[in-house]
């Protein structure tokens, strides 16, 4: 599969070694421009490409959005008209400043602004390092750890489950991206807590 990446730090870098492992072409970006992604895609090999965010947004089938959530109104809505966008970000009012949203999940607000596409929010739970070491692809998916995911499209969250086992992780979701979606926040009982799935129903149970 063609995958977009719109961040290229921490997460977006992390995500995408797992996607090229996973048999996947990426394309990195960022807001500094393809060349200064040069040698981080030659480390990542023949399977990774720098662009511009609009052309990793219209390269990608699926697009993952790995920026700091301040940025969400400079996504490329034309090029991710269609997509799948994996909203992988996080709001912290200390870096993004105050955003009003009006009572939503950060996701549902972020969507609100991408119209035509199809937003799962995941990849935000875990901390990078996690996401970068722990990955286990070939072990069943119960001793795994869980990737969640939230958005009301169920292709597209199928689309992301399936990404999510080949890179090594158990995918379980939390819901619609206005309930699964604050289940996912910063703070909450599942934000930043490594669980393999049994504990992860367990805990999604209480909710
Ligand atoms: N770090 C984690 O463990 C972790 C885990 C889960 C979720 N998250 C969330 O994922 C997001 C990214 O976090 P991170 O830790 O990966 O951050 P990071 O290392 O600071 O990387 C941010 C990336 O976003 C790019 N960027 C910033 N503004 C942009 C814009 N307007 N257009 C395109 N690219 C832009 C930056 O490009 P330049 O370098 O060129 O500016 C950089 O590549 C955040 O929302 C964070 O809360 C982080």
């Amino acid at each position: 599969m063609k995958i977009g990446i719109i961040g290229s730090g921490y997460i977006g870098e992390t995500a995408a070694r797992l996607f090229i492992k996973a048999g996947h072409e990426v394309a990195l970006s960022n807001s500094r421009g393809p060349e200064s992604l040069k040698d981080k895609v030659r480390e990542l090999g023949p399977q990774a490409r720098a662009t511009s965010v609009e052309d990793a947004a219209a390269f990608g089938e699926v697009v993952l959005v790995a920026v700091p959530l301040k940025a969400y109104e400079q996504l490329p809505r034309a090029q991710l008209s269609g997509k799948i966008v994996i909203d992988a970000m996080n709001y912290y009012p200390q870096r993004d400043g105050e955003i009003d949203f009006q009572g939503k999940s950060t996701s549902e607000f972020v969507a609100r602004h991408l119209p035509g596409t199809r937003v799962v929010k995941a990849f935000n739970t875990m901390w990078f390092k996690t996401l970068g070491q722990d990955c286990k692809p070939g072990t069943p998916l119960e001793e795994r750890l869980v990737l969640f995911l939230a958005g009301d499209d169920a292709g597209a969250k199928q689309t992301v489950s399936q990404l999510i086992e080949q890179i090594g992780f158990a995918p379980v979701d939390t819901g619609s991206l206005a309930v699964g979606g604050k289940r996912q926040q910063p703070g909450s009982a599942v934000y930043n807590r490594p669980m393999r799935p049994a504990q992860a129903r367990e805990v999604l149970a209480t909710l």
